[in-house]
């Protein structure tokens, strides 16, 4: 699918409109970073985790906390994952896409981003939770190979709504090495579309 350009600067009114492209630079993300953090995780999960549990993950040597940011955007931070490393497994926790950007291709890129990286540090599999009614995040995973290997009764505690347990495998293999290829051809493409230029992805 082709989105306009015109299409793209309507949805970022509060953008200068001079500029065609945006940067999008993917960054670890560190202490400095918190109320960024913070203030993404109140746009996308209304205060899922608090200060200190972003604390803790910034602190952990298990932890993978990675950012997607423009610098010519208001929003400090558009996009963020969180994974933890623990063994041969990459356990995604977080994922999130600020809603004003949502649907340009950024939560494919930030997926992308963390498996990339869990792939780098060796990681045989990839894990999630998911709520079995977000049906956009599942759908994304799908489209990345992720699988649906069960489910845990009343895993969320604020409506006792089920989670799917879905899983990657065989990250170390030559074949998923491809996939990653064909997967960044696939995020750059869509940015592209929606005038989004990857500087470091
Ligand atoms: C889930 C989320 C990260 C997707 O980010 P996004 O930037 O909007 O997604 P993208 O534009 O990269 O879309 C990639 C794919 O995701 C799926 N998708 C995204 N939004 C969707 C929607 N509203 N409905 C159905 N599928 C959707 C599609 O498979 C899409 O591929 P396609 O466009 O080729 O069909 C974003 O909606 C979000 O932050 N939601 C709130 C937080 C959350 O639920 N996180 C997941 C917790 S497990």
């Amino acid at each position: 699918m082709s989105i306009s350009v015109g299409k793209f600067l309507t949805n970022h009114k509060t953008e200068p409109k001079s500029v065609s492209k945006f940067p999008l630079e993917l960054k670890l993300l560190t202490q400095a970073d918190l109320s960024s953090i913070l203030e993404l995780d109140r746009a996308c999960f209304g205060g899922l985790w608090t200060l200190e549990s972003y604390q803790r993950e910034l602190d952990s040597a298990n932890s993978v906390l990675l950012g997607l940011h423009s610098p010519l955007l208001p929003v400090k931070l558009v996009a963020m994952g969180c994974f933890w490393s623990i063994l041969e497994e990459a356990h995604i926790t977080i994922l999130a896409v600020h809603p004003r950007y949502q649907r340009q291709g950024l939560g494919q890129a930030m997926l992308y981003s963390l498996l990339k990286t869990a792939w780098e540090r060796g990681s045989e599999r990839a894990t999630l939770e998911v709520r079995v009614s977000n049906q956009a995040a599942i759908s994304l995973y799908q489209k990345f190979g992720f699988k649906t290997a069960g489910r845990r009764r009343r895993y969320y505690k604020d409506n006792n709504e089920d989670a799917l347990i879905l899983w990657l495998e065989k990250m170390q293999s030559p074949k998923f090495q491809q996939i990653l290829v064909q997967l960044h051809a696939l995020v750059c493409d869509r940015l592209n579309n929606f005038c989004w230029s990857l500087v470091n992805i």
